[in-house]
């Protein structure tokens, strides 16, 4: 393997300008010629490709988002779409893909493999924190430390004004960032998809928590949760408990996609990315490299959406028991 392409797709991550770094710099160290493809399988598809030396990949560790843009394509899902994709890859003659995104450009990535025989090897970023076969995903730690700062600075007005609020964490399928920033910043409750809500119950437990000296409290709700987002949560509540006349609604949104990667991403991001080259060198395809245990593994692709990472009910109790 002589060429080797890099593209971010999905959503992006802060940490992801990290890997690209990561990735290139492998590359060149390996004598190889590298290439930035821009806005995902989109610039795949309309030749968005140019060539990426160490230097391209200067000053960037520490910037969110992703220099190379990302993108969601729809022309991607069709057969079409993707020999459009392998045209343009061998008009390059790039032989290997480094696709560093989340488990639905994967399956997009294993396609292009199956169909065109191009190496594609994963890297997972994605701030929800919820693709099989690795334990943590590129821009999660960041994200989640920027829920918790806004948890943090809630309860600060929330305590001065004896005020309940409902703060929305992202996660449209999944709870993980929900639950692990609710338990970082001692939040009183914690909805997710993964578990029925009951809002009834929770009215009741929040009443509770007033009767038991709390003045203030707050509800972090994932984005994706069965009872809806935190307004829709916040005005159930409020019509179950009429005690709770002070209320608010904070929706962090993407404010949790944005902004300088913690170390931990960028250490993530610098391991896996270098994993993910030399894996192609290898001849490895249809592989992610993840992280397990604080070691790198190579895991095949589909694992990141067959083994979705199962929620883990502990996290709940430890939340339950904490918050009383
Ligand atoms: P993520 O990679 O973060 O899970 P998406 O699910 O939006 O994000 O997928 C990103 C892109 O990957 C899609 O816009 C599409 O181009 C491609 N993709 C996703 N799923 C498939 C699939 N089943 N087949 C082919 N391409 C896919
Ligand atoms: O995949 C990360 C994520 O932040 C989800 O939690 C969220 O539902 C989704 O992306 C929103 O992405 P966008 O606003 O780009 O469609």
């Amino acid at each position: 393997m002589k060429r080797i392409g890099v593209l971010t797709s999905g959503g992006d991550a802060p940490g992801m300008n990290a890997a690209v770094r990561a990735v290139v710099r492998t590359g060149t160290y390996h004598g190889l010629e590298m290439f930035g493809i821009e806005h995902g399988y989109q610039g795949l598809i309309d030749g968005a490709i140019r060539p990426m030396g160490a230097r391209d990949v200067g000053g960037i560790i520490n910037r969110g988002g992703t220099l190379l843009r990302t993108a969601r394509c729809q022309a991607f899902y069709q057969p079409e779409g993707r020999a459009k994709a392998a045209e343009q890859l061998a008009l390059y003659k790039i032989e290997g893909l480094v696709v560093i995104g989340g488990d639905g450009s994967y399956q997009g990535a294993e396609k292009l493999y199956e169909e065109h025989g191009i190496h594609c090897i994963g890297v997972p970023g994605t701030i929800d924190n919820d693709i099989g076969g690795t334990d943590f995903t590129i821009g999660y730690d960041t994200a989640l430390n920027i829920a918790v700062e806004a948890i943090d600075r809630i309860r600060d007005t929330a305590q001065s004004h004896d005020r309940l609020f409902f703060i929305e964490v992202m996660g449209r399928h999944s709870g993980y960032l929900a639950m692990m920033s609710g338990i970082a910043g001692g939040a009183e409750e914690i909805l997710v998809p993964e578990t029925p809500t009951d809002v009834q119950r929770l009215a009741r437990d929040l009443e509770q928590g007033v009767a038991k000296g709390k003045t203030s409290s707050i509800v972090v709700v994932a984005e994706g949760d069965d009872a809806g987002h935190a307004m829709d949560v916040a005005k159930k509540v409020s019509e179950l408990a009429p005690q709770f006349t002070d209320w608010r609604v904070v929706v962090i949104g993407h404010i949790q996609r944005g902004g300088t990667p913690t170390a931990f991403d960028r250490i993530l991001a610098s391991r896996l990315g270098l994993a993910a080259v030399e894996a192609l060198v290898e001849g490895e395809t249809g592989k992610m490299a993840g992280i397990s245990g604080n070691n790198v593994a190579l895991r095949p692709l589909s694992e990141a959406w067959e083994c979705r990472t199962q929620f883990n009910p502990n996290f709940l109790r430890v939340a339950r028991v904490l918050s009383r």
